[in-house]
């Protein structure tokens, strides 16, 4: 169907069904453009608290969709794609936590978002790649802590922050395979510019970088920097919010290959389908919302 078409039936359905159109600063361009609101993990949560619409069409991958479900449980949340995971959050199995609590009991669980909802329910308290400096410095320093799933957030923290913690054996797959030799090549190709990255990557990158922020830290960082030139060393859907709020800066991607698969999936012929079908709506059982919330409620908490 033709794109204005297609922009037409979904501004239309979005009226009848009084929806809110959430996504990822990683899907695609023209997702962006007719989103109602785009931004990081943290903000799509924050936003997905405060909403009070009746259909919430999350154009991201499935933890987003179930984030948004536990914070806005009256609302019909429907993922536009339920093939979009994130490996990173199947990388922690709930039997596998169960046991490590149980051997544990004295040990906090922070859960990076990027978990399902089973694994949120399990933990003590959520946090985002946005927020996460401040969750473990708002935890009492004689508190043994297991941070999950992302070995390369948790060792970034312990880096910057100087607190050990336990880390669990997952990572993103898309970041982690970000190298120190990407970030030498590109220096010699744009010395002017400056380096960003996201904290998922390994730590040398990170330390190789000139900066690791989260997506919508990033987008921030960028506009308000007096440089202005910057080699992105993230998903490529982040460039555009950053090249329409910046013209007149430069941008290059570290390598078009860091792309998410699963975000990457998403289409606007699907956020059409899923305002009109409300098909793939996100089911999970009360007791899961309830315990689930109390851990992404507390990292919200968080002053
Ligand atoms: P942000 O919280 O920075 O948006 O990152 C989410 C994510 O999945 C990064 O890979
Ligand atoms: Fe998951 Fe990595 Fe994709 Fe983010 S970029 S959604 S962490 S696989």
């Amino acid at each position: 169907m033709d794109k204005q078409i297609l922009i037409e039936k979904i501004n239309q359905l979005r009226k009848e069904r009084q929806a809110l159109i959430l996504a990822h600063n990683y899907v695609a361009s023209e997702i962006q453009e007719i989103a109602d609101f785009c931004g990081d993990s943290l903000e799509l949560s924050i936003k997905a608290a405060a909403a009070d619409a009746k259909m919430l069409i999350v154009c991201g991958v499935r933890f987003m969709a179930e984030t948004a479900k536990i914070l806005s449980p009256d609302a019909t949340v429907v993922m536009v794609r339920s093939d979009a995971g994130c490996p990173m959050a199947d990388m922690v199995d709930p039997d596998e936590l169960k046991a490590y609590k149980a051997a544990n009991p004295d040990t906090l669980l922070i859960a990076y978002v990027n978990t399902t909802a089973e694994v949120k329910a399990l933990v003590d308290i959520c946090c985002t790649s946005g927020n996460a400096e401040k969750i473990v410095s708002s935890i009492p320093a004689d508190r043994k802590i297991m941070f999950l799933p992302d070995r390369n957030l948790g060792a970034n923290l312990i880096n910057k922050l100087n607190r050990p913690m336990e880390l669990w054996h997952g990572c993103c797959p898309v970041h982690d395979a970000v190298t120190v030799e990407m970030i030498t090549d590109m220096r010699k190709k744009y010395p002017d510019a400056q380096i960003l990255v996201h904290p998922e990557c390994r730590p040398e990158v990170v330390s190789a970088a000139d900066q690791a922020l989260s997506t919508g830290a990033m987008l921030n960082y960028v506009t308000a920097s007096e440089h202005d030139e910057f080699t992105v060393g993230t998903e490529s859907g982040i460039l555009y919010r950053m090249m329409l709020a910046n013209p007149e800066k430069k941008f290059h991607l570290l390598q078009p290959e860091i792309l998410c698969t699963d975000m990457k999936k998403l289409t606007l012929a699907d956020v059409e389908r899923a305002l009109r079908t409300g098909k793939d709506e996100v089911i999970l059982p009360q007791d899961m919302i309830n315990s689930a919330e109390g851990a992404i409620r507390r990292m919200l908490d968080v002053k």
